[in-house]
Protein backbone atom coordinates (compact mmCIF):
# COMPACT_ATOMS: atom_id res chain seq x y z
CA UNK A 1 0.00 0.00 0.00
CA UNK A 2 1.35 3.13 -1.07
CA UNK A 3 2.51 5.56 2.15
CA UNK A 4 -0.07 8.10 3.46
CA UNK A 5 0.73 11.57 5.17
CA UNK A 6 -1.92 13.10 7.13
CA UNK A 7 -4.12 15.79 5.12
CA UNK A 8 -3.16 18.70 8.22
CA UNK A 9 -0.17 18.92 10.29
CA UNK A 10 -0.19 19.94 14.32
CA UNK A 11 1.15 23.36 12.98
CA UNK A 12 -2.17 23.86 11.43
CA UNK A 13 -4.68 22.36 14.10
CA UNK A 14 -4.56 21.41 17.45
CA UNK A 15 -6.13 17.61 18.29
CA UNK A 16 -6.98 16.61 22.04
CA UNK A 17 -8.59 12.75 21.84
CA UNK A 18 -10.69 12.55 24.33
CA UNK A 19 -11.20 8.87 26.24
CA UNK A 20 -12.12 7.54 29.46
CA UNK A 21 -14.57 4.45 30.07
CA UNK A 22 -18.49 4.94 29.65
CA UNK A 23 -19.77 7.28 32.04
CA UNK A 24 -16.55 8.84 33.10
CA UNK A 25 -17.84 12.18 32.22
CA UNK A 26 -16.14 12.94 29.08
CA UNK A 27 -19.48 14.74 27.47
CA UNK A 28 -20.04 16.60 30.40
CA UNK A 29 -16.21 17.97 30.62
CA UNK A 30 -16.38 18.60 26.70
CA UNK A 31 -19.15 21.31 26.89
CA UNK A 32 -17.00 23.24 29.36
CA UNK A 33 -13.71 22.92 27.13
CA UNK A 34 -15.90 23.73 23.96
CA UNK A 35 -16.75 27.45 26.43
CA UNK A 36 -13.89 28.52 27.64
CA UNK A 37 -10.79 27.20 25.34
CA UNK A 38 -12.50 27.40 21.62
CA UNK A 39 -12.57 23.68 21.34
CA UNK A 40 -14.51 22.27 17.71
CA UNK A 41 -16.16 19.25 20.18
CA UNK A 42 -16.66 16.15 17.88
CA UNK A 43 -18.54 13.22 19.57
CA UNK A 44 -18.17 9.54 17.79
CA UNK A 45 -20.99 8.05 19.80
CA UNK A 46 -22.85 11.28 18.94
CA UNK A 47 -22.37 11.32 15.44
CA UNK A 48 -23.56 7.87 15.30
CA UNK A 49 -26.48 7.87 17.24
CA UNK A 50 -27.37 11.05 15.13
CA UNK A 51 -26.89 8.60 12.28
CA UNK A 52 -28.50 5.77 13.10
CA UNK A 53 -31.75 7.56 13.97
CA UNK A 54 -31.37 9.42 10.24
CA UNK A 55 -34.38 8.66 8.06
CA UNK A 56 -33.20 6.30 5.01
CA UNK A 57 -29.64 5.58 6.83
CA UNK A 58 -28.47 2.53 5.46
CA UNK A 59 -26.37 1.82 8.47
CA UNK A 60 -28.91 2.38 10.99
CA UNK A 61 -29.11 -0.98 12.09
CA UNK A 62 -25.70 -1.78 11.97
CA UNK A 63 -24.81 1.12 14.11
CA UNK A 64 -27.89 -0.21 16.46
CA UNK A 65 -25.81 -3.54 16.95
CA UNK A 66 -22.54 -2.16 17.67
CA UNK A 67 -24.20 -0.10 20.25
CA UNK A 68 -26.86 -2.05 22.34
CA UNK A 69 -24.11 -4.61 22.04
CA UNK A 70 -21.27 -2.58 23.26
CA UNK A 71 -18.64 -3.17 20.49
CA UNK A 72 -16.57 -0.65 18.67
CA UNK A 73 -16.99 -0.20 14.67
CA UNK A 74 -14.09 -1.06 12.37
CA UNK A 75 -12.02 1.90 11.41
CA UNK A 76 -12.73 2.26 8.06
CA UNK A 77 -16.27 2.51 9.19
CA UNK A 78 -19.41 5.64 9.80
CA UNK A 79 -17.08 6.96 12.94
CA UNK A 80 -13.78 7.49 11.51
CA UNK A 81 -15.21 8.57 8.17
CA UNK A 82 -17.32 11.35 10.25
CA UNK A 83 -14.19 12.34 12.36
CA UNK A 84 -11.92 12.40 9.39
CA UNK A 85 -14.98 14.35 6.94
CA UNK A 86 -14.60 18.22 8.91
CA UNK A 87 -12.28 20.70 7.66
CA UNK A 88 -10.87 23.49 10.43
CA UNK A 89 -11.91 26.65 9.82
CA UNK A 90 -9.94 28.76 11.95
CA UNK A 91 -10.21 32.39 12.85
CA UNK A 92 -7.29 33.76 10.97
CA UNK A 93 -4.59 33.63 13.53
CA UNK A 94 -5.98 31.23 15.70
CA UNK A 95 -5.03 27.44 15.09
CA UNK A 96 -8.41 25.37 15.00
CA UNK A 97 -8.72 23.13 18.47
CA UNK A 98 -10.62 19.18 17.37
CA UNK A 99 -11.82 17.65 20.92
CA UNK A 100 -12.06 14.44 19.64
CA UNK A 101 -14.53 12.59 22.15
CA UNK A 102 -14.68 8.67 22.84
CA UNK A 103 -12.07 8.22 19.52
CA UNK A 104 -9.98 6.54 18.66
CA UNK A 105 -11.44 3.67 21.00
CA UNK A 106 -9.63 0.76 19.46
CA UNK A 107 -5.80 1.04 17.70
CA UNK A 108 -6.81 0.53 14.21
CA UNK A 109 -8.82 3.97 14.65
CA UNK A 110 -5.72 5.68 16.42
CA UNK A 111 -3.47 4.52 13.90
CA UNK A 112 -5.60 5.35 10.64
CA UNK A 113 -6.77 9.15 12.09
CA UNK A 114 -3.22 9.59 12.89
CA UNK A 115 -2.01 9.11 9.66
CA UNK A 116 -4.34 10.34 7.18
CA UNK A 117 -6.13 13.28 9.41
CA UNK A 118 -3.73 14.41 11.83
CA UNK A 119 -1.32 13.62 14.59
CA UNK A 120 -2.85 13.97 17.91
CA UNK A 121 -1.64 16.84 20.10
CA UNK A 122 -2.45 14.91 23.43
CA UNK A 123 -4.74 12.49 25.19
CA UNK A 124 -7.07 13.71 27.79
CA UNK A 125 -7.66 10.47 30.11
CA UNK A 126 -11.12 10.28 32.81
CA UNK A 127 -9.59 7.88 34.92
CA UNK A 128 -13.14 6.17 36.79
CA UNK A 129 -13.63 3.00 38.80
CA UNK A 130 -16.28 1.09 37.06
CA UNK A 131 -18.69 0.86 40.10
CA UNK A 132 -18.75 5.39 40.20
CA UNK A 133 -19.50 4.58 36.16
CA UNK A 134 -21.98 2.13 36.51
CA UNK A 135 -24.00 4.52 38.96
CA UNK A 136 -23.55 7.53 36.63
CA UNK A 137 -24.89 5.04 34.07
CA UNK A 138 -27.83 3.87 35.38
CA UNK A 139 -29.24 7.47 36.81
CA UNK A 140 -28.29 8.37 33.09
CA UNK A 141 -30.31 6.15 31.82
CA UNK A 142 -33.63 6.93 33.52
CA UNK A 143 -33.90 9.66 30.83
CA UNK A 144 -31.43 9.28 28.43
CA UNK A 145 -33.53 7.17 25.85
CA UNK A 146 -29.85 5.63 24.67
CA UNK A 147 -30.06 1.51 23.81
CA UNK A 148 -26.91 1.19 25.84
CA UNK A 149 -27.72 2.59 29.16
CA UNK A 150 -28.76 -0.69 30.81
CA UNK A 151 -27.24 -2.97 32.72
CA UNK A 152 -26.38 -5.60 29.90
CA UNK A 153 -25.32 -2.68 28.11
CA UNK A 154 -23.09 -1.12 30.49
CA UNK A 155 -21.50 -5.07 31.27
CA UNK A 156 -20.31 -5.27 27.69
CA UNK A 157 -19.32 -1.89 27.60
CA UNK A 158 -16.80 -2.33 30.43
CA UNK A 159 -15.89 -5.24 28.86
CA UNK A 160 -15.34 -3.97 25.37
CA UNK A 161 -13.04 -0.74 27.54
CA UNK A 162 -10.97 -2.50 29.51
CA UNK A 163 -10.24 -5.16 26.30
CA UNK A 164 -10.32 -2.97 23.14
CA UNK A 165 -9.99 1.03 24.39
CA UNK A 166 -7.33 0.85 27.47
CA UNK A 167 -4.67 -0.59 24.81
CA UNK A 168 -5.05 3.04 22.92
CA UNK A 169 -4.72 5.14 26.18
CA UNK A 170 -1.06 2.78 27.23
CA UNK A 171 0.21 3.01 23.78
CA UNK A 172 -0.56 6.79 24.00
CA UNK A 173 0.85 6.86 27.64
CA UNK A 174 4.09 5.00 26.49
CA UNK A 175 4.41 7.90 23.80
CA UNK A 176 3.97 10.66 26.68
CA UNK A 177 1.13 11.94 25.19
CA UNK A 178 -1.90 11.12 28.16
CA UNK A 179 -3.00 13.77 30.39
CA UNK A 180 -4.85 11.39 32.94
CA UNK A 181 -7.42 12.98 35.36
CA UNK A 182 -9.46 11.41 38.19
CA UNK A 183 -12.76 11.72 37.51
CA UNK A 184 -14.71 10.72 40.92
CA UNK A 185 -15.12 14.28 42.76
CA UNK A 186 -17.54 16.71 40.94
CA UNK A 187 -17.84 18.11 37.66
CA UNK A 188 -16.42 21.12 38.59
CA UNK A 189 -13.38 19.65 40.91
CA UNK A 190 -13.09 17.01 37.72
CA UNK A 191 -12.86 20.38 35.26
CA UNK A 192 -10.43 22.24 37.51
CA UNK A 193 -8.20 19.13 37.43
CA UNK A 194 -8.90 18.89 33.47
CA UNK A 195 -7.77 22.59 32.94
CA UNK A 196 -4.87 22.22 35.14
CA UNK A 197 -3.25 18.95 33.32
CA UNK A 198 -3.88 20.58 29.81
CA UNK A 199 -2.85 24.40 30.53
CA UNK A 200 0.34 22.14 31.56
CA UNK A 201 0.44 20.96 28.16
CA UNK A 202 0.89 24.93 26.45
CA UNK A 203 -3.34 24.61 25.80
CA UNK A 204 -4.69 27.77 27.24
CA UNK A 205 -8.15 29.31 27.36
CA UNK A 206 -8.98 31.72 24.50
P1 LIG B 1 -19.43 9.97 28.97
O1 LIG B 1 -19.60 10.95 27.84
O2 LIG B 1 -17.99 9.79 29.35
O3 LIG B 1 -20.11 8.66 28.75
P2 LIG B 1 -21.20 11.79 30.44
O4 LIG B 1 -20.54 13.12 30.41
O5 LIG B 1 -22.37 11.59 29.56
O6 LIG B 1 -20.12 10.61 30.26
O7 LIG B 1 -21.61 11.52 31.96
C1 LIG B 1 -22.35 10.35 32.33
C2 LIG B 1 -23.41 10.75 33.37
O8 LIG B 1 -22.75 11.11 34.58
C3 LIG B 1 -24.25 11.94 32.95
O9 LIG B 1 -25.57 11.74 33.38
C4 LIG B 1 -23.60 13.13 33.68
O10 LIG B 1 -24.54 14.12 34.01
C5 LIG B 1 -23.04 12.47 34.94
N1 LIG B 1 -21.76 13.04 35.38
C6 LIG B 1 -20.73 13.46 34.60
N2 LIG B 1 -19.71 13.88 35.36
C7 LIG B 1 -20.08 13.72 36.66
C8 LIG B 1 -19.44 13.97 37.92
N3 LIG B 1 -18.21 14.47 37.99
N4 LIG B 1 -20.13 13.66 39.04
C9 LIG B 1 -21.37 13.14 38.97
N5 LIG B 1 -22.04 12.88 37.82
C10 LIG B 1 -21.39 13.17 36.66
O1 LIG C 1 -18.96 7.44 23.39
P1 LIG C 1 -20.31 6.78 23.52
O2 LIG C 1 -20.49 6.12 24.86
O3 LIG C 1 -21.43 7.70 23.19
O4 LIG C 1 -20.33 5.61 22.43
C1 LIG C 1 -21.46 4.78 22.29
C2 LIG C 1 -21.15 3.59 21.39
O5 LIG C 1 -20.84 4.01 20.06
C3 LIG C 1 -19.97 2.72 21.79
O6 LIG C 1 -20.28 1.84 22.87
C4 LIG C 1 -19.71 1.97 20.48
O7 LIG C 1 -20.67 0.96 20.24
C5 LIG C 1 -19.92 3.08 19.45
N1 LIG C 1 -18.65 3.75 19.12
C6 LIG C 1 -17.82 3.18 18.16
N2 LIG C 1 -16.62 3.76 17.85
C7 LIG C 1 -16.23 4.89 18.49
C8 LIG C 1 -17.06 5.48 19.46
C9 LIG C 1 -18.28 4.88 19.75
O8 LIG C 1 -18.17 2.15 17.58
N3 LIG C 1 -15.06 5.45 18.20
MG1 LIG D 1 -20.46 10.68 25.89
Amino acid sequence: MAPTSPRFSSEEVTVVFFLGGPGSGKGTQSANLVKDYGFVHLSAGDLLRAEQLREGSQYGAMIKSYITEGKISPSTSFPTRCATRSTPTPAPGTKARFLIDGFPRKLDQAVFFEQTVCPSELVLFLDCPEDVMEARLLKRGETSGRDDDNAESIRKRFRTFVETSMPVVDDFEAKGKVVKVQATGSVEDVYAEVKKGIEERGVHAR
